[in-house]
């Protein structure tokens, strides 16, 4: 559907054009003085410089052009139900409520509630998630987790073909490290016998706790321990040069680890259509570097291979992009091209989008740059890296746990689960199993919504008390609207099955016509809920959940005015009664609808 603003602007446009005024004055946006007007335009005031007139003479010969537009087709709807030109020119419009009703109406008999499909099928990557295998997820991952799943879900929605790939760290040092510490814990193992030549072994000589633990002690040992550094830096290079019993023991750490993720990742409702990684990227990096060379964009520089990737008009220097260390490893940046290549070679996307933590700002500005430089990807082709904030404790600095080290994602889950929990068990109107259940369900939300209603890239505070606060900006605060409704939705049912009358009436309810509002609280739910189309689009291209956070909260406020207000059950006009379930039925579909696209679900009860 044509949104509201759009089609506004069309009777506006065409009433500036009437009147002999160029019709890209005719703007229409949202008030900014709601007491006034519900929207309004101020393209008079640009008009009155171009033509000479005064501001208010122009707004007021388009008023009377609307005014003469809405005579003219009498018997369709009108569009307005007030137009004003008031000083110093500008144009205040309000709409009507059958106009209002009617677009509502349109929503309903929309399978995606009024939203268009702008994507036409283009392919998007989104790499997100970026997972280190056999390292702990970590809160430092919980942003780029929940923000991709979301950018992801909505591109979808709106008719993008989205290939959201984890991009594991699959290919790093934490490999060697735990394969030398492995070889001093179990020396008897095939891997480490030089002379082994069967057939190794299927089973991992580890489980994914022992793993846990084999990680973090190698790690702190090569802190300490130079020598023990030294040997893993030397199995990372011999397994990334293909000797076969590391990549044995590789292919472990990798399944049992890989596992353990698909389970995190799933407690988080974050779901991949790929699980590739640094290491499918290295098949590719011989060729890069080689054409790198060819096309005179790598050259030498202190025994490491580089590219420039400075501008003239960059505002400060950047370093050139390292290809290749001098000892000849492969770095980040290298994986990062590998995997352009192989992207482009499988789905020639047309966008590129990376969620990362933002220190690695000028990574990406490295890659982008040397992609399109050496024309792997087309000029054309948009790169976006998303840059997220951090995530802080209530002292201002990254988040910790009480003990002051790297807080585990299931760890952080299981606390927001807990809080949310006491909260229920506070009304005690549940049974234990249920209260647990529901926890789960509602923590998830008040953990993904408190992240996503911060814009992208700004710092916040963690902080369960609010974010599982069941009032306010939270996410527990738009479950409990739709929780709220459905129960209203659920009386009505029975009331009317009650009375015999369920299917004839519940179908009425469903079929019948949405009224014109009553009051100014419907009056204001109903404007809310036919921005949906509008705000849906804008975050995608703005890549801003945070906007569509803010939406569902005005959205889940204006209900509670209305709530407020209206007596909805007791309402004894039966058709009244219909047109109010029929509104707020459409008010639980936009919601539920929302939070699908952020990623969470609303319990049956709490
Ligand atoms: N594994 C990386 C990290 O933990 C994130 C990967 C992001 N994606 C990418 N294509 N570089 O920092």
């Amino acid at each position: 559907m044509k949104k509201i603003l759009d089609l506004t602007a069309e009777q506006v446009r065409a009433a500036f054009e009437s009147c002999g005024y160029a019709a890209d004055y005719g703007k229409v946006t949202l008030s900014n003085r709601p007491d006034l007007c519900e929207y309004q335009c101020n393209g008079a005031m640009a008009a009155a410089k171009a033509y000479h007139k005064k501001p208010i003479d122009i707004a007021g010969d388009v008023a009377a052009a609307l005014k003469r537009q809405a005579e003219e087709t009498a018997g369709a709807v009108p569009m307005f139900s007030s137009v004003e030109a008031v000083m110093p020119g500008f144009l205040n419009l309000k709409l009507s409520g059958d106009y209002l009703a009617a677009y509502l109406d349109g929503m309903r008999s929309e399978a995606k509630l009024g939203v268009e499909e702008c994507g036409s099928g283009e392919t998007i990557i989104v790499d997100y998630g970026g997972a280190n295998v056999a390292k702990p997820l970590h809160v430092g991952h919980l942003r780029t987790a929940i923000i991709g799943e979301c950018i992801k879900r909505m591109g979808n929605y709106l008719g993008y073909h989205m290939v959201g790939d984890v991009h594991l760290g699959d290919w790093g040092l934490q490999m060697g490290l735990i394969i030398e510490e492995l070889r001093d814990r179990k020396p008897e193992l095939p891997y480490f016998d030089e002379n082994f030549t069967g057939e190794y072994p299927q089973e991992a000589p580890f489980t994914i706790s022992e793993l846990e633990e084999i990680y973090p002690a190698a790690s702190a040992r090569s802190k300490e321990d130079e020598n023990f550094r030294a040997r893993a830096q030397e199995a990372t290079f011999r397994l990334q040069s293909g000797y076969a019993p590391f990549r044995a023991i590789w292919r472990h750490i990798m399944n049992v680890s890989l596992a353990d993720l698909k389970k995190n990742y799933g407690s988080l409702n974050v779901t991949f259509d790929l699980w590739k990684g640094e290491s499918d990227a290295q098949p590719y990096i011989p060729g890069l570097i080689e054409d790198l060379q060819k096309k005179g964009l790598a050259y030498e520089s202190e025994g490491a291979l580089v590219v420039d990737i400075a501008r003239p008009d960059d505002p400060k220097e950047l370093p050139p992009c390292i290809i290749r260390k001098s000892d000849g490893a492969a770095l980040y940046a290298t994986s990062d091209l590998g995997t352009i290549i192989e992207r482009e070679r499988d789905y020639a996307p047309a966008e590129y989008i990376y969620i990362t933590d933002k220190r690695q700002e000028l990574h990406f500005i490295q890659v982008f740059r040397v992609a399109k430089k050496a024309g792997y990807v087309k000029p054309e082709t948009k790169m976006t890296h998303m840059m997220c904030g951090t995530m802080n404790g209530k002292d201002g600095k990254p988040f910790k746990t009480r003990a002051g080290g790297v807080m585990r994602l299931e760890n952080l889950i299981r606390e927001i689960d807990e809080a949310v929990y006491d909260r229920i068990m506070e009304n005690r109107t549940m049974s234990e199993e249920e209260a647990r259940e529901a926890s789960r369900t509602i923590g998830l939300a008040a953990l993904k919504y408190g992240d996503l209603s911060n814009q992208v890239s700004k710092d916040y505070v963690f902080d369960v008390d609010r974010f599982t606060s069941f009032e306010g900006n939270t996410g527990p605060y738009i479950l409990y609207t739709i929780v709220r409704i459905k129960s209203i939705l659920a009386k009505y049912e029975e009331a009317l099955a009650a009375a015999g009358k369920a299917e004839g009436a519940s179908a009425a309810s469903a079929e019948g016509r949405m009224r014109p509002a009553q009051s100014e609280e419907e009056k204001t739910l109903m404007r809310k809920l036919s921005a949906y189309n509008d705000v849906v689009e804008t975050a995608f291209a703005e890549k801003a959940p945070h906007r569509l956070c803010q939406f569902i909260y005005e959205l889940s406020d204006a209900f509670g005015s209305f709530y407020n207000t209206t007596m909805i059950l007791k309402e004894e006009d039966p058709e009244k009664k219909a047109g109010y379930i029929r509104l707020i039925r459409l008010v639980k579909d936009v919601l539920e609808s929302c939070i699908g696209l952020l990623g969470f679900d609303a319990p049956d009860r709490m």
